[in-house]
């Protein structure tokens, strides 16, 4: 310790001193002093605080002349690569801490996309196994994924669909085979992004963000963020983005009335805009070319409202999702060679 120097005890753990030390330089040094007398992060530590970062070729000429900044929160940078490893992690714990599963059980979720991904990292890295039901098309690289995490893969007939898969998981979870998380109604999922992806862009914005774009599936990310932001500023507007008829966009959806997730609160959106999956596909593409951002159909679906939006306000902040990355997605052709 060098000469004049003070020993300040400060009550944070290593993962928020990683974060201050990134943004401060007088924290940096405070956070290399106190390196060893802290515990190791463990992969839990490493979900959540993903980088916001700006457009710089995609928004053009009108968008500066209009005074606005175009920020993508990168979720894929999350250890199992996409934003479902939020409320995969948050469903676990919580309900953990309820006491309604411990180290050892089995959980059970019929899921086509990230959130069986996240899960089963989830459920490797807090002691648990990991039972996932899956149409038999989906992609080998997803089945594959999840298997990598040491989940049991049950295949159901691609005639049954989603559906099928949901039935057969209640039916096992009622034969006492295991705990469905069920991400569709389950509050700890939009609680995730309530207590983590909310607070992170209005720290990394400084309070300045106007407009806040997030792709829909289970709503869970557009619901959490929305409550965060609108107790922040009431004028904050949130808009989802959703594909237009007839347009298959993976891991998001046109909800018909009846089906529209248990977590969803329709007050919490001001607007839903409507992209194809021909443009969305376009975008994908140019975002990796023009941007360097290699990620998935729906993240792009989402940077085209923030683009679309942007041709119409002034002086405005808009923050989008960027759900995950687009190595998931090689096998459908997106990015051809
Ligand atoms: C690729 C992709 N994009 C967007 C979403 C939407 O996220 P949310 O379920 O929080 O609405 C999902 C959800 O699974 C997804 O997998």
């Amino acid at each position: 310790m060098p000469d004049g120097w003070t020993v300040f005890h400060i009550p944070i753990n290593r993962r928020q001193q990683y974060a201050v030390g990134r943004r401060r330089l007088e924290w940096a040094l405070l956070y290399i002093y106190f390196d060893d007398a802290m515990p190791y992060l463990t992969l839990e530590d490493t979900i959540g605080n993903t980088p916001l970062i700006q457009l710089q070729r995609l928004p053009g000429e009108e968008t500066a002349r209009r005074n606005n900044v175009i920020l993508g929160k990168l979720e894929g940078n999350n250890p199992a690569g996409s934003v479902k490893d939020r409320p995969a992690l948050s469903m676990i714990k919580r309900a953990e801490q309820r006491g309604d599963i411990k180290p050892g059980d089995t959980l059970i979720e019929a899921t086509s996309g990230n959130t069986g991904i996240a899960l089963a990292m989830a459920a490797a890295l807090r002691g648990y196994k990991m039972v996932l039901l899956l149409p038999e098309n989906l992609s080998e690289e997803r089945r594959q994924s999840m298997a990598a995490y040491g989940a049991r893969i049950v295949l159901t007939p691609k005639t049954g669909g989603m559906e099928y898969a949901r039935d057969l998981a209640e039916q096992m979870q009622k034969d006492g085979e295991g705990v469905i998380l069920d991400q569709f109604a389950n509050p700890d999922n939009p609680l995730s992004h309530y207590e983590g992806t909310g607070p992170e862009i209005w720290r990394d914005t400084d309070g300045r963000v106007t407009h806040f774009v997030s792709a829909m599936g289970t709503t869970g990310t557009i619901m959490g963020v929305s409550r965060y932001l609108k107790e922040k500023n009431q004028r904050i507007r949130i808009i989802g983005a959703q594909p237009e008829e007839g347009s298959q966009i993976p891991g998001i959806r046109k909800w018909p009335e009846a089906y529209l997730p248990k977590i969803y609160d329709k007050s919490r959106i001001d607007q839903i805009e409507y992209v194809s999956q021909a443009s969305a596909e376009h975008l994908v593409r140019r975002m990796a070319v023009e941007e360097g951002i290699f990620c998935g159909v729906s993240a792009a679906g989402a940077c085209e409202v923030a683009l679309r939006i942007s041709q119409t306000v002034e002086n405005a902040t808009i923050v989008f999702i960027v759900c995950d990355r687009g190595d998931r997605y090689l096998s459908t052709g997106v990015f051809p060679a």
